[in-house]
């Protein structure tokens, strides 16, 4: 049917997007109390599953809530959530529920507000973005994938207003990561991306890449990469869920290397396309019981 309006899912019920509503008592609203997931899906499949499930509960877990649903409880939901087989990514918001008056400390027995939705992908500019430094002031506790965004929200607004597709995180003289992504870049022909601690989210896609480039035997070190070694870097990449592998070319208005995307970028990103292809093609990921086992 045409036009027909996005259904989503919250707590338990599916239903039009416009009907979706949830109180102004909901600690998600009120204090930003609640974690999230973004999903890629690719021909119908996600990609990586099992890994973004876990985050998640590495997630709830970090901010004392206990899973409300089970992963074949997710599995169902996201089975129907999924339209099509156009690049999509399932967001996925648990917040600590809806308290009976503003009180920061947790109300007691309350349910968990549950919301999914599916939303395209966009194709990533292959002839790469622009993006700007800026001083990381987060929390402490980025590891955890919390809805509470406002410092990412102000950083990447400043890229937005600055023509920036990103902005790059600075803090004690090292590069951590995107506002929305995690960082790679190629210095001395060797790929570099920051080890994985409180400081920044552990990257599904980060891991990918990771992967990609042991399994094909690229140079590559997992340590902090300097300020100074990212404004000499023969190359700069920001990975996400939705961003997949994203060539900088220039950085502060000045090129990165050349200013045009690098072979380090054109291999590492051929071997994500063929991954994506392969879920594409049904060589699926999303095999239920290797999830429900893991
Ligand atoms: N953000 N670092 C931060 C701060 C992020 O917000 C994200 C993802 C990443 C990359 O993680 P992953 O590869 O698992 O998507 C790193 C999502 C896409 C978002 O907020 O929309």
């Amino acid at each position: 049917m045409l036009n027909q309006e996005q259904i989503v899912y919250l707590n338990g019920e599916f239903l039009p997007l416009s009907q979706a509503k949830v109180s102004v008592l909901d600690r998600g609203f009120l204090f930003g109390d609640g974690v999230y997931e973004v999903i890629p899906v690719y021909g119908g499949s996600p990609l990586r599953l099992a890994e973004h499930l876990q985050r998640l509960e590495n997630s709830l877990s970090g901010i004392r809530m206990v899973p409300p649903l089970d992963r074949q409880q997710w599995v169902l939901i996201f089975n129907r959530l999924i339209h099509g087989v156009d690049d999509q990514s399932i967001y996925l918001q648990v917040t600590r529920g809806v308290g009976t008056k503003r009180d920061h400390a947790f109300p007691l027995g309350i349910a968990p507000t549950v919301f999914a939705m599916c939303t395209p992908i966009a194709p990533i500019p292959a002839s790469g973005v622009k993006a700007i430094t800026v001083p990381d002031i987060r929390w402490q506790w980025c590891h955890v994938k919390a809805i509470t965004l406002l410092a990412n929200v102000l950083q990447r607004q400043q890229a937005v207003d600055e023509g920036c597709a990103e902005a790059i995180l600075l803090r004690d003289g090292y590069a951590m990561e995107g506002a929305a992504s995690n960082l790679f870049a190629v210095v001395d022909g060797v790929l570099l991306t920051p080890p994985k601690g409180n400081d920044i989210l552990p990257g599904i896609t980060r891991d990918l890449v990771v992967e990609l480039a042991q399994a094909n035997t690229m140079k590559f070190e997992e340590r902090g990469i300097t300020v100074d070694e990212l404004r000499r870097a023969e190359e700069v990449w920001l990975t996400s869920s939705t961003r997949e592998v994203l060539p900088v070319v220039e950085l502060d208005g000045r090129k990165v290397c050349d200013g045009v995307v690098g072979p380090v970028w054109a291999r590492m990103n051929g071997l994500y396309q063929a991954l994506k292809e392969e879920l594409r093609k049904g060589h699926s990921v999303f095999n239920i019981r290797e999830l429900l086992d893991s």
